[in-house]
C-alpha cells in the first residue's frame, strides 16, 4: 500500500498525548532508558540495560533513526522517558505496533495504554485512508493486554509462536521460572512455543465501542 503522509518529514518533533508526549529517540532520552529498571525472565527481551555499553548503544540510536518501515518513540512525563514504542508501517496486514514497553518504576500509571493510544491517533491523523492496527502479545502478558483493550484493541486470532529468545531462555531458566508461563508454552517437535494473542483496532475507533 503507497502511504501519503500529510507532511514530508519522517518524524514529527513531538507527539501529544494524555500527560505525556511521544518523542524520536536521541542520546539524552537512550540514556535514561539504558537505566531503567529490568524485570528479567519472561520479559528479558525488553530490557535495555545493554544499552550502557556504547556499542550496543550507538546501534540502537542508529536503528531507532534510520529511514526504514519503522518509527520509534519514547514517552516522556515532564523530560522523564517513561516508556517507549515502535510502529511498523509497512507491514501487509496493517499498522504494526510493536516494542510496548513500560520499565517497572513507571508501570500501572498507564503510561502504556496512554502511549500506545497517542500514538495511533497519531497515525490515524497523519495517514489518513492509512489501515487498521494490529499487534502481537505474548499470552502470558496479562497487563499488556488490559492496556491494549482500554484502547480498542481486540483479541483476534491466537496461535503458537517459536520466538528464538525466549526458547533460547527457557532451556536456561529454572523448573519453577518455566513453571511461571507454562499455561502458555510448549515444547513441540523440539522446541518450545508461546501462545500469542494478535490484536487488532480498527480505524477511528472511539471509547464506548
Ligand atoms: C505491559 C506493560 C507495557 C504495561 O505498562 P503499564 O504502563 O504498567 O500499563 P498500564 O498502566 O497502562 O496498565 C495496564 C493494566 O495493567 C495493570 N497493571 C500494570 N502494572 C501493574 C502492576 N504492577 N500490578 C498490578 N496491575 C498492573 C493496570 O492496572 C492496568 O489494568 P486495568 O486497566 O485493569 O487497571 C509493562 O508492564 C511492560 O513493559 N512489561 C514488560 C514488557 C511487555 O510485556 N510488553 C508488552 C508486550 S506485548
Amino acid at each position: 500500500m503507497a502511504l501519503r503522509s500529510r507532511s514530508g518529514s519522517r518524524y514529527p518533533s513531538e507527539i501529544p498525548g494524555e500527560g505525556l508526549v511521544l518523542r524520536p529517540w536521541n542520546r539524552q532520552l537512550l540514556q535514561q532508558v539504558a537505566n531503567w529498571g529490568q524485570r528479567g525472565f519472561p520479559y528479558h527481551a525488553f530490557d535495555m540495560g545493554h544499552l550502557n555499553d556504547p556499542v550496543e548503544a550507538r546501534k540502537m540510536l542508529r536503528t531507532t533513526s534510520e529511514p526504514g518501515p519503522h518509527r520509534h518513540f519514547v514517552a516522556l512525563e515532564n523530560e522523564t522517558a517513561v516508556g517507549r514504542v515502535a510502529v511498523n508501517l509497512r507491514d501487509e496486514a496493517g499498522f504494526y505496533i510493536w516494542g510496548v514497553h513500560v520499565p517497572p518504576e513507571h508501570g500501572g500509571r498507564g503510561v502504556a495504554r496512554r502511549m500506545v493510544d497517542a500514538l495511533v491517533r497519531w497515525l490515524e491523523e497523519r495517514y489518513p485512508g492509512g489501515p487498521g492496527f494490529l499487534l502481537s502479545t505474548n499470552a502470558f502478558a496479562a497487563h499488556a493486554h488490559r492496556a491494549y483493550r482500554a484502547v480498542g484493541f481486540e483479541i483476534a486470532e491466537t496461535r503458537w509462536h517459536h520466538d528464538r529468545q525466549l526458547a533460547d531462555r527457557l532451556w536456561q531458566v529454572s523448573a519453577e521460572e518455566r513453571a511461571s508461563i507454562a499455561e502458555h508454552i510448549r515444547f513441540h517437535r523440539g522446541r518450545w512455543e508461546v501462545r500469542v494473542h494478535i490484536m487488532r483496532r480498527p480505524r477511528g475507533w472511539q471509547p464506548g465501542e
